[in-house]
């Protein structure tokens, strides 16, 4: 059931994209290089998120299109810099060329910053279906979670963290804001736009954080034992890096028992807090998070 959900997610996710970046024309190389980044392949999990928790919580998907839009694009900016040579240095991403590779260094790198600075256009031009009030804080929230408090902080620990033994709050600073924040962005967005506080909410966030956790431990795990057809992005960049991940602490045994541990915790708060057909979506997409290939 998830499988198919996910599929017409996607599909619906990629169009809706594809529409907000057919605008952009010039200059060419970043129009281009927008589209290349954006539309080629990516699970699109952080929007699909947004989507499954608005209808979890009785909304219509199409109030959630624009920050959907906006958060892959945001997401495809951060992969765009995180392969930049002096970051990763991965040339593949995706399963094609990264997109400095393809356009060079310098055209990344504005290609990144385009992708960036168009999100805020799309979070404020494109919506007209929710109340100025709720797009404010969408684009307080948004700013928060990939800025300095969020992703480029979890981003700049994680450079300065190659080569040295870090502690597990360390590790775990650097998973839950370079990945985590970003996840936990679109389930936030979902309860602002539907309005919901308090409990509901609370334990929602919850659930996208634990995931976050996982989706990062087993992105780890995946760069050591990962298949480079299915990943798309090469296999063992974070040892050659002397990156700090949980497989290099914690060594891949307990790594694993570490990634069951959050996908255990995060089924446990959907059981007891959302039994509807719904709800069901939120466990299969947990375990989904544990079991993925790519
Ligand atoms: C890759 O994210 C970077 C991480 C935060 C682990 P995804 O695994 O979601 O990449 P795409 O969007 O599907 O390519
Ligand atoms: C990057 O983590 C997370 C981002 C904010 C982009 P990684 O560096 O492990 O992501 P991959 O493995 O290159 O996708
Ligand atoms: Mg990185
Ligand atoms: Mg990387
Ligand atoms: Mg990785």
């Amino acid at each position: 059931m998830l499988k198919n959900y996910l599929k017409e997610k996607r599909e619906f996710i990629d169009e809706n994209i594809k529409n907000c970046l057919d605008e952009l024309k010039y200059p060419q190389v970043i129009a281009e290089g927008m589209k290349y980044a954006v539309l080629n392949g990516g699970k699109r999990l952080r929007p699909i998120l947004l989507l499954m928790t608005l209808e979890l919580l009785g909304e219509e998907k199409e109030k959630g299109i624009p920050a959907a839009v906006a958060i892959e694009m945001i997401h495809s900016y951060s992969l765009v810099h995180d392969d930049l040579p002096a970051l990763d240095n991965d040339d593949y991403r995706r399963g094609k060329l990264t997109t400095h590779k393809k356009y060079g260094e310098a055209q990344g790198i504005l290609i990144g910053d385009a992708l960036l600075t168009h999100a805020f256009n799309v979070l404020t031009s494109k919506n007209q279906i929710i109340t100025p009030e709720k797009i404010v804080e969408i684009v307080r929230l948004t700013s928060q979670c990939a800025g300095i408090n969020g992703m480029i902080g979890g981003q700049m620990i994680d450079i300065e963290s190659e080569g040295k033994n870090i502690d597990l709050p360390t590790l775990q600073y650097i998973h839950t804001h370079k990945t985590g924040k970003m996840i936990s962005l679109p389930v936030e967005i979902a309860c602002i736009i539907a309005g919901i506080d308090g409990d509901r909410k609370e334990k929602l966030i919850e659930y996208s954080e634990l995931i976050g956790l996982a989706f990062q431990i087993k992105d780890d795990i995946l760069d050591i034992e990962g298949d480079f057809e299915k990943i798309g992005k090469p296999v063992g960049s974070d040892t050659e890096l002397g990156k700090s991940t949980y497989p290099s602490i914690f060594g891949m045994e307990k790594t694993k028992e570490m990634l069951a541990e959050k996908i255990a915790a995060a089924k446990k708060i959907i059981h007891s807090e959302f039994q509807s057909e719904k709800g069901r979506l939120f466990v299969e997409l947990a375990d989904y998070i544990q079991d993925r290939e790519k």
